[in-house]
Order: structure tokens, then C-alpha cells, then sequence
């Protein structure tokens, strides 16, 4: 990393970069070559630890209180003042609608205040971006697979900011499957890490769990919450009237995390090998939580070698939400392409080409 003072004579744009589409609030610092000087990251997973899931309403609040605090540390880890930068970017699509307006108030206002350009963020985008950090190098084209806990989709990527929608979960995203999954399972959360552990020491095949769309060779979209009742109907099935009769030992938890973790990835790998045929590309890039999942990670690999495409995956701490990721707003900047402070939120995935400045 490094700051003003260290970096060389043809003075760098510094751009702000902002994050709050869930429940991470994050800032960093980031410059046109691109590369990331600071990246600060507020987690919100002891706030929603004890419902097993984001309460949205928790979420924006605490956004309220964490968005100064994190941009001046960003700013602060980067020796960065405000009046150094040349743009800030937010992260505007898609997401929960009450925390994107955190994020999105608070960059309209610096930016207005400042007087220098808005840039709007694609946060699936920005998932998928994370690996061109990570790569150091043009990845695009690429397929995009986005999978967390509010996404789980497949793009084709002909540029950074040039993406086609390919598929799509049709139901619950992969992390969310997970997370609920933990939940019935008496995990922590979130679910995803906990699955994985608990998974290590299990048998992946003792329960045939469904696998949605598998075989199904029309179609890029995911379901993921016939699986999760799936899980659900194996544990209460005929005998127990609710979750707090279940008394299941640590070989049982252990098989059906391995068994409901085996079938999200299944439907993972096969879906993203499926998209880079149709799309007759051979680089796949994944981002998002989810690909933080070892078990994922291993059989993407596999399948990597076996079909002869390049893998992707950036390090665990741009997998899961962070603002590093908004380093993509140095291609838009890169473009021309800012945005109007009339910019809204818009907290739906856009399954057409996004609009050049996200509005
Ligand atoms: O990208 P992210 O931080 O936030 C969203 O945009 O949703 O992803 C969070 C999700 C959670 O559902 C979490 O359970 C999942 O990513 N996750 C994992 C792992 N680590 C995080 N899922 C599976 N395996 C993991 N190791
Ligand atoms: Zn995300």
C-alpha cells in the first residue's frame, strides 16, 4: 500500500469508493491504475448473528452510524484528505433499498460538497471486478459467477461495466441457503463458513438432496429453496413436531452440512461450466461470499483442469462485501461516464445492460 507521499511524479486520481448494499459498511481509498491504498470494512454480523439472517431495517440504521467513522478511517489509512480526491463512487445497485440510501446520501454529499464527480457502482459488477484486482491484469471477457447472500447469478462480462445477464436464481440466493440451513442445523452465523466447517468431517453422499435445473441444459438459473426444504423435511420429518424436538449428534450435523453443501456447488459448477460453453468463453471469474467456500473453490478447480478454462477467484477478503471492489468506478471515470446527483438507489437485479452512469 501506499500513499501520497510514495507514489511516483504523474500524480494519481484518487477516488472514494463506498459500500453499503447489505450489511457491511465499507470505504476505500483507490487510484487510477487501479489499485486499492486502503479498504476499511465495518461488519454487521453480530447485529443480525441472533435472527439467522439481514434485518434490513437494522442494517440501514446502523449504516447511519458507521458510514462517517468508516469513510474517515478509509481516508485516514490511505493519508488521504478529502480535498485530494478527484471523484467518489457508490455503490447503488443492486441491494437493500434502505442501506443503499445510507451509502448514497452520504457520497451525493461529499460529492456535492467537494464539488468533484458521482460515480455509480454496480455492486454484482464490483463482485465480479474484485478479481481483476486480484489478477493484477484484463480478465474480460469473462463469465461472471455472483453467488452470496442476496445474489446468486451468472453474467457474461465483455468488459468490466459491459455485462449480459445469463441466469439467475429463481428463489433464494446460495448464501442465503446457507445461513437458513445453519440455522435449522444450530450453526452460528453467518451460515456459509459454519456449513463449511461442520462439512469437513461429513459424508457428502449420505442424503440425495435435489438439485434444481441440473440437468437442464435451456436454461442458467438456480433454485435453492426446494434444497433448503429438503434439509428442513429431513429433520422434522414424520415424528417431530417442530426444531426444538430434534436432538441430532455431531455425525448427523456433520453429514447433512456435507450433503446440503454438495448440492449447492453441484448446481455451482455445473451452471458456470454450462454458461462458458453456451457463451464460447474460457475464463470464469466468481465473487461474492459464497466464493469464499473451499469445497467450491476445490471443484471449481477440478473442473477448471478437467475442461481446460482459467479460474478466478479473488482472495477471501474481496469475496465478501467490501468497497475495494468499487475500484471498478476508475473504468467509468476512465469513460467519462459520471453520474447526475439526481442517481437513485435501485435495489432490483437489471437483467438488460445497465444504463452508463448506473441511473
Ligand atoms: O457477498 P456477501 O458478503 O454479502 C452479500 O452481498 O450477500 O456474502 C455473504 C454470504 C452469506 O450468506 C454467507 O453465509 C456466505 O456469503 N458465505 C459463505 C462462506 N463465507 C461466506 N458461504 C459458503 N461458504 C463460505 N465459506
Ligand atoms: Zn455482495
Amino acid at each position: 500500500m501506499s500513499g501520497p507521499g510514495t507514489t511516483p511524479a504523474s500524480s494519481p486520481r484518487y477516488v472514494l469508493t463506498l459500500e453499503t448494499t447489505c450489511d457491511e459498511t465499507a470505504a476505500a481509498v483507490v487510484i487510477d491504475v487501479p489499485e486499492v491504498i486502503s479498504s476499511v470494512v465495518a461488519s454487521q454480523d453480530a447485529l443480525h448473528e441472533r435472527f439467522g439472517g439481514v434485518v434490513p431495517e437494522i442494517a440501514s440504521r446502523a449504516h447511519v452510524e458507521r458510514i462517517l467513522p468508516v469513510i474517515d478511517e478509509a481516508l485516514a489509512k490511505a493519508e488521504v484528505s478529502l480535498e485530494d480526491l478527484s471523484a467518489i463512487a457508490v455503490a447503488h445497485t443492486p441491494g437493500l433499498a434502505g442501506s443503499l440510501l445510507v451509502g448514497l446520501v452520504a457520497a451525493k454529499s461529499l460529492a456535492l460538497a467537494l464539488d468533484i464527480p458521482l460515480i455509480a457502482v454496480d455492486h454484482l459488477q464490483a463482485h465480479v471486478y474484485a478479481g481483476r484486482l486480484a489478477a493484477r491484469r484484463d480478465i474480460y471477457p469473462c463469465v461472471g459467477l455472483v453467488v452470496s447472500g442476496g445474489h446468486t447469478s451468472l453474467f457474461r462480462c465483455d468488459s468490466p461495466l459491459d455485462f449480459v445477464h445469463l441466469g439467475s436464481t429463481i428463489d433464494d440466493a446460495a448464501g442465503e441457503a446457507f445461513d437458513k440451513v445453519a440455522s435449522m442445523l444450530s450453526l452460528s452465523y453467518p451460515g456459509g463458513p459454519s456449513i463449511e466447517r461442520a462439512a469437513r468431517n461429513g459424508d457428502g453422499s449420505r442424503y440425495a438432496f435435489p438439485r434444481s435445473f441440473i440437468d437442464d441444459e435451456t436454461r442458467l438459473d438456480f433454485s435453492f429453496s426446494g434444497l433448503k426444504t429438503a434439509v428442513r423435511y429431513q429433520l422434522v420429518g414424520p415424528g417431530h413436531a417442530d426444531f426444538a424436538e430434534l436432538e441430532l449428534d455431531e455425525q448427523q450435523v456433520a453429514d447433512l452440512a456435507a450433503s446440503f453443501q454438495e448440492a449447492v456447488v453441484d448446481c455451482l459448477v455445473a451452471k458456470a461450466s454450462l454458461a462458458l460453453k453456451q457463451a464460447g468463453l474460457n475464463t470464469l471469474c466468481v465473487g461474492g461470499g459464497v466464493a469464499a467456500n473451499g469445497r467450491l473453490r476445490e471443484r471449481l478447480a477440478d473442473e477448471a483442469m478437467q475442461s481446460g478454462f482459467e479460474l478466478i477467484f479473488p482472495p477471501m477478503s474481496l469475496c465478501t462485501d467490501n468497497a475495494a471492489m468499487g475500484a471498478i468506478a476508475i473504468e467509468r471515470l476512465g469513460r467519462g461516464e459520471t453520474a447526475s446527483l439526481e442517481l437513485d438507489v435501485r435495489p432490483g437485479l437489471v437483467r438488460e445492460p445497465t444504463a452508463p452512469t448506473g441511473g
